[in-house]
């Protein structure tokens, strides 16, 4: 277990994870934390997100499965912001759950302890680890729940997302009994709501509430339904804030009859994820703070 690492899942494709993972790690190199942000998703969405798909740095999971399979630190791409760090995800990623399942298969004690491994060596260098998730809840996540201390649920408001929370939410108190004790639930966030569904946004939160029964709070904040800023960014490889900026800087449609168009949404999507990124990391900041002062 690395004690400043935040697990970002949901057994279900399409909730938030990746857009969250990446917006959160982001804002909080901007405030000057040092992050790494792990990618263990075999799809390596992460890459579109902050923009290094096309890179040749972009190694597709290969570092962390040479770390697996040596036992040797991963070396991860380095600076892909100022103060951020990846761990990419891809193709090497699929091998590692392949390796993974071998060992486990093998009984293999350490099977499930490869990634904490590749990653405890470095962790004294960062002041936040973010771990995207895949969805299917299988022995990535597994991995993901031995290295976190932390775990963030995304979710949407249907009930397959919410099916998805559930099962989530089970695991974690399973790998709690058994594999990592340590691991806590931060909070739960409320992803591609209506901004103006008030009603909606209320009722989904209260229910959960009542599902989680105060061991953990839905955040206030929550990220707004938006369709075109989110491909844009995605297309472009900026994160929200960075989009509100290109937006903010680009020239008008009057001023410039081929102007590109940016979402008119650009300035609210990012201010969602500062709000939320916020309340994470003040609670992340309040545990951590808990723990030193029990310790
Ligand atoms: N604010 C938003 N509102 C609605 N859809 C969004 C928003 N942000 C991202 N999306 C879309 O949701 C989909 C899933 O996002 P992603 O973060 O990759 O989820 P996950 O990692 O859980 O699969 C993507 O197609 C993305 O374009
Ligand atoms: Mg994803």
């Amino acid at each position: 277990m690395l004690p400043n690492a935040i697990a970002v899942a949901n057994g279900k494709g399409g909730v938030g994870k990746t857009s969250l993972s990446a917006n959160l790690a982001g804002l909080a190199a901007i405030s000057g934390w040092r992050v790494l942000l792990v990618d263990l998703d075999p799809q390596g969405n992460l890459g579109s997100d902050l923009g290094y798909t096309d890179e040749e740095a972009n190694d597709g999971g290969a570092a962390l499965l040479r770390a697996a399979e040596s036992g040797e630190p991963v070396e991860p791409l380095r600076d892909v912001r100022p103060n951020l760090d990846v761990v990419t995800g891809g193709p090497g990623t699929e091998t590692l759950e392949t390796l993974v399942r071998r060992r486990l298969f093998a009984d293999d004690a350490t099977a499930l302890t490869i990634v904490d491994a590749a990653l405890a060596p470095m962790v004294g260098d960062y002041n936040l680890v973010v771990v995207d998730c895949p969805p299917a809840m299988g022995c990535l996540v597994e991995l993901a729940f031995t290295v976190a201390r932390y775990l963030v649920i995304p979710t949407r408001g249907d009930a397959a997302s919410l099916n998805g929370l559930s099962r989530t939410a089970n695991r974690f108190v399973n790998v709690r009994r058994t594999s990592n004790p340590h691991i806590d639930l931060l909070g739960i966030c409320l992803f591609g709501f209506g901004a103006q569904d008030h009603r909606i946004v209320a009722k989904a939160r209260h229910q959960l509430e009542e599902a989680l029964d105060g061991i953990a709070p839905v955040f206030d904040s929550f990220i707004r339904h938006s369709r075109k800023a989110p491909d844009d960014m995605r297309e472009l490889g900026l994160l929200a804030h960075e989009y509100a900026q290109t937006a903010a800087q680009a020239p008008r449609w009057f001023e410039d009859r081929d102007a590109v168009r940016y979402s008119t949404s650009a300035d609210a999507l990012a201010s969602d994820y500062q709000a939320l990124t916020k309340e994470i990391l003040t609670a992340f900041a309040e545990r951590q703070a808990a723990i030193s002062a029990a310790a």
